[in-house]
């Protein structure tokens, strides 16, 4: 091709501009209503041919080129990406199939290959690349270094139901908050915690005892008085605050906290992931001005919510302003309430809380602040004093309802579950508790006690490995780094598959999958089971609760509930599957839960199970 002069190139332009100057006189000349449909039409086309253009671009470069001959990850194992959807990856496949199915089935077909053993590549939508890792290298250097982050969008969505808490945070943000409340969850405040709990594990049995009423058992959906039973404890422990949810279903917190949990459905979650991403934070603005004048816009909200069912979306906007705000409030009631306990006790010059009872999480928080603000204002004139306010009260509650009610009902439902499924562990764990409360005096076991109990924590943790509440999470790289020697540029997806990784053969032994607590016990041999190889690692080998920087504060806390709950259970009650064929299955949003709950046949102990135990 002869290339055009500098004159040529100008004649060109002129010939352009004359023609486009041609076409605009001719649409002057038609009618008024002609120009706005020409107008109008020009303007639909062109705003579904640009896309559509950008589309046609872009996909045979980032969807079909690029993951098969460009991609950094090209050569890692995985699934071959001609396997998955066109369009969508591998991602209809995780969705449509139990979490951890897919995970585990690419890790035994990929995983531990020569050459990189420790990574599986796969492709999400509009190819999406994402790595799930195995390698314990690699794991550890993602949970302890801060440039793997949560990813930002998953952090905004979070951020709008639990505030900027420690769920939320990151860097320095995350590493203070984390300083400022670890003293909360020490051991002693946990013992002192679990004794509180004592009415609401009462509550809970007396309400298995009614369901059972006067059969001689019951099928008894577990997980509906099992979930209300934690809601009750988690409340106490966290924020020393009485819901009884057991007994008070309209109860404002756990009313407010339930309609939000309900909220999480696929349709809402799309129309606030819309509301969340339009540009320039518009919508994050938009949610945040309803809720800070929540009493003049719900009204509004409401009315408009009534006017037609084609307001649908503006009723979920109002539920939502409705409950964060009711929550909002009763946080501002307890910073208050909790404040001036926490001054009381420091005229008092009492410096443990727990002297005068005020030992649930949210009283020491308050009370660290404090201690923290006088720390100041001796050494500094107060210029780095740090005051708790509402929304940062309102972000703990949140986080710790968020992060520590499901997390561990889920845990306890998936427990009754496998107890189900195994009769000889529920005989052998019952048997252990009823020789503890033979040879104990007080008929309850102390929280140092129920820690030594090693059959029910056998149990507990066996039953987090397999059916981990939160069975995956997610890291995405904010710089570009190497991983176990593996290039992971800038912007690269990680996945921790916490399922996949929990029950890894190669890690676990043949049995990886099955449910055998006596695993933990190192004095007792279990038949088909090997004990762990030698790529075992004592921290990334088990991920129920991760590890590094964002492991799970509530650990210790989760693991006496949930010893708590099923030493009530197992010492009053029996149960078995409902039939030989039931099975359950997990859904996956963030926790995983029991699909319809954990439906199971309950009966009371009768005599003969004290004297056989
Ligand atoms: C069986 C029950 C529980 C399980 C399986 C569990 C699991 C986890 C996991 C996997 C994470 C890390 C999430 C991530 O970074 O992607 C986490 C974080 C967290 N958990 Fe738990 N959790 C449980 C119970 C609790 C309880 C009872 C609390 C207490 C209030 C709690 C409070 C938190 C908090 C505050 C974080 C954020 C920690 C941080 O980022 O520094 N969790 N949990």
């Amino acid at each position: 091709m002869v290339p055009l002069s500098l004159a040529q190139s100008a004649d060109a332009l002129n010939g352009y501009y004359t023609n486009l100057y041609g076409y605009y006189a001719a649409l002057r000349a038609l009618p008024w209503y002609s120009q706005i449909l020409i107008t109008g039409l020009l303007s639909i086309i062109s705003s579904i041919a640009i896309p559509l253009l950008a589309f046609v671009l872009y996909y045979p470069y980032w969807i079909y080129l690029r993951p098969r001959y460009f991609s950094p990850f090209r050569n890692l194992p995985g699934p071959p990406v001609s396997e998955g959807h066109w369009f969508w990856g591998e991602a209809i496949q995780l969705i449509n199939k139990e979490y951890g199915t897919y995970q585990t089935e690419w890790n035994r077909r990929f995983g531990g290959k020569p050459g990189q053993p420790g990574f599986i590549k796969t492709v999400g939508p509009i190819g999406l690349e994402r790595l799930i890792v195995f390698s314990p290298t690699a794991l550890r250097q993602i949970m302890n270094d801060y440039q793997y982050t949560k990813p930002p969008f998953a952090s905004r969505i979070l951020s709008q139901i639990t505030g900027h808490g420690l769920l939320t945070v990151e860097y320095d943000v995350h590493k203070k908050m984390r300083r400022d409340l670890n003293p909360a969850f020490a051991t002693k405040y946990l013992a002192m915690q679990y004794e509180e709990c004592a009415p609401a594990l009462a509550a809970m049995c007396d309400e298995f005892d009614r369901l059972i009423g006067n059969k001689d058992a019951e099928v008894i959906n577990a997980y509906d008085v099992v979930t209300r039973a934690l809601l009750d404890i988690i409340c106490l422990t966290a924020f020393g605050y009485e819901v009884d949810s057991i007994h008070n279903s309209d109860e404002p917190l756990s009313k407010a906290y339930h309609t939000l949990i309900g909220l999480q459905g696929g349709g809402n979650l799309a129309a606030l992931i819309v509301i969340l991403s339009l540009p320039f934070g518009v919508g994050t603005a938009f949610i945040e001005g309803l809720l800070r004048k929540n009493d003049y816009w719900l009204p509004v909200l409401h009315k408009i919510a009534s006017a037609s069912w084609l307001f649908y979306p503006v009723s979920v906007l109002a539920e939502y302003v409705d409950s964060v705000g009711t929550i909002q409030r009763i946080a501002e009631r307890l910073l208050a309430q909790k404040t001036a306990e926490a001054k009381a006790l420091k005229r008092l010059q009492t410096h443990d809380a727990s002297q005068q009872g005020k030992i649930d999480v949210l009283s020491l928080i308050i009370k660290g602040a404090l201690d923290a603000e006088t720390e100041a204002e001796k050494t500094n004139n107060g210029k780095t004093a740090r005051k708790m306010d509402a929304r940062e009260c309102k972000a703990h509650i949140m986080t710790f309802l968020g992060a520590g009610h499901e997390t561990t009902s889920s845990g306890v439902s998936w427990t009754i579950w496998l107890l189900a499924n195994n009769l000889e562990v529920q005989r052998k764990l019952r048997s252990e508790c009823l020789e503890f409360l033979a040879q104990s005096s007080s008929g309850h076991p102390s929280y140092y006690e129920l820690r030594e109990l090693k059959y029910l924590n056998a149990v507990v943790v066996e039953s987090l490995r397999v059916r981990p509440s939160v069975p995956g999470t997610f890291r995405k790289s904010t710089k570009d780094s190497y991983l176990d020697g593996v290039w992971c540029p800038k912007g690269t997806y990680l996945a921790i598959s916490s399922f996949a990784i929990n029950t890894d053969p190669r890690v676990w032994g043949p049995d990886a999958a099955d449910f055998v607590p006596e695993r933990w016990l190192p004095e007792e041999t279990h038949g088909n089971s090997s004990s762990v190889s030698a790529e075992w690692d004592p921290t990334y080998s088990y991920m129920s609760f991760i590890a590094g920087n964002h492991h799970c504060i509530g650990k210790n806390m989760a693991q006496i509930e949930m010893k708590a709950v099923l030493f009530q259970m197992i010492t009053k009650f029996a149960w078995t599957k409902v039939s030989e064929d039931q099975t359950i299955r997990g859904d996956t949003a963030i926790t995983m839960k029991p699909r319809g709950g954990v439906p199971v046949r309950l009966r009371r102990l009768t005599e003969e199970d004290y004297a056989a135990a």
